[in-house]
């Protein structure tokens, strides 16, 4: 399924300052963020950042303080039958009635959308089969998984063919398993021309199933872009090093002038933690330095991606301000 042709920007997703009081409270300060079609971006960010505020006035639940969010160039507030047209939404799991079957279930959802009888049966047996629930089509819910009403409500979200997705935490409440037969449900989804647009306070998740990132804070975009480029990682990382028998001082004020170290603590026992700049080359730098130096390394590896790091960083430095 290609994109359709959009509006005169072309974005799915644009958010223009967009700001959330609750009372007194700043819950989202003033976000700017686009998606381009095609992409599948998570929204990512600790409890309280402000997703579920974003993703409930992407999808007319609530109204902005500020700012404004726009759909395929249509804004929400000012049309939103129109803008929510070309959008599926999953924003908590839906209560679904125990006693209908999947094939029932949508076939109200397709009703209340205005479908015609006639696509609600076919679409509905191609969406089931898409989150691979089309042997449970004629069974009773309240036999179903959690795992399995979330694919249901997102068979639900795709009945009508929507260009954009939006997912607000879809694999929280989950089992180990279920968690993983969501994602790569989700993977399953992405491309084609479709636009995801999903919510999560898990960082593996958005950098197993999404392209781009873009991470919230306290209301606030601390930084967006590819997951490939955030994780390549451009700026510091950290390394522990272990070894045979504990670093003397000495040993370590050499190490702290090596080109690319920017700082080093001890930790624990006779281990190291290096804060390197300058990337792989400098990071093997440092492994030659300790070599030449006769210190007997017994592990020398990375704490944790860089997009990890980015992510502590980022959120550790906004929650000092
Ligand atoms: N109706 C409300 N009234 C008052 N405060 C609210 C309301 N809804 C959310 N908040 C507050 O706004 C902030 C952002 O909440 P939001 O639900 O958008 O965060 P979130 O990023 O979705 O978090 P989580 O990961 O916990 O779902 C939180 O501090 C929350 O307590
Ligand atoms: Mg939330």
């Amino acid at each position: 399924m290609a994109a359709r042709p959009s509006g005169p920007n072309g974005f799915p997703v644009q958010l223009a300052a967009l700001g959330k009081d609750y009372g007194h409270f700043t819950a989202l300060k003033a976000l700017d963020l686009s998606v381009h079609p095609g992409v599948s971006l998570g929204f990512l960010g600790p409890n309280g950042a402000g997703k579920s505020t974003t993703i409930k006035i992407m999808t007319n639940l609530i109204r902005p303080t500020r700012g404004q969010a726009t759909l395929f160039d249509i804004d929400v507030r000012r049309d939103p039958i129109r803008a929510l047209s070309r959008v599926g939404a999953v924003i908590e799991t839906p209560e679904f009635y125990g006693y209908l079957s999947p094939l029932e279930t949508l076939a109200y959802a397709g009703r209340l959308r205005g479908m015609a009888r006639k696509d609600i049966r076919a679409r509905s047996e191609e969406v089931l089969k898409e989150v691979r629930m089309g042997e449970w089509a004629g069974r009773r819910i309240q036999e179903f998984s959690k795992g399995m009403k979330q694919r249901l409500a997102i068979a639900q979200a795709l009945l009508h063919e929507p260009d954009l997705l939006i997912l607000d935490e879809p694999t929280s409440g989950l089992d180990p398993r279920g968690m993983a037969e969501i994602r790569d449900l989700i993977k399953s989804l992405t491309g084609r021309g479709r636009t995801v647009f999903m919510s999560s306070h898990l960082l593996g998740e958005v950098q197993e199933v999404c392209d781009e990132v873009a991470l919230l804070n306290h209301g606030e975009l601390l930084v967006q872009g590819s997951v490939r480029d955030l994780s390549r990682g451009s700026g510091a990382s950290t390394f522990q090093a272990t070894f045979l028998a504990p670093p003397s001082e000495e040993d370590l004020s050499t190490l702290a002038s090596t080109p690319g170290v920017q700082a080093l603590k001890r930790v624990g026992d006779g281990a190291v933690d290096f804060t390197i700049t300058g990337g792989e080359a400098a990071q093997a730098e440092v492994l030659e330095a300790m070599v030449r130096r006769g210190m007997r390394v017994t592990s020398y590896r990375p704490l944790g991606s860089p997009l990890e790091q980015l992510y502590l960083d980022r959120i550790q430095e906004s929650d000092r301000i």
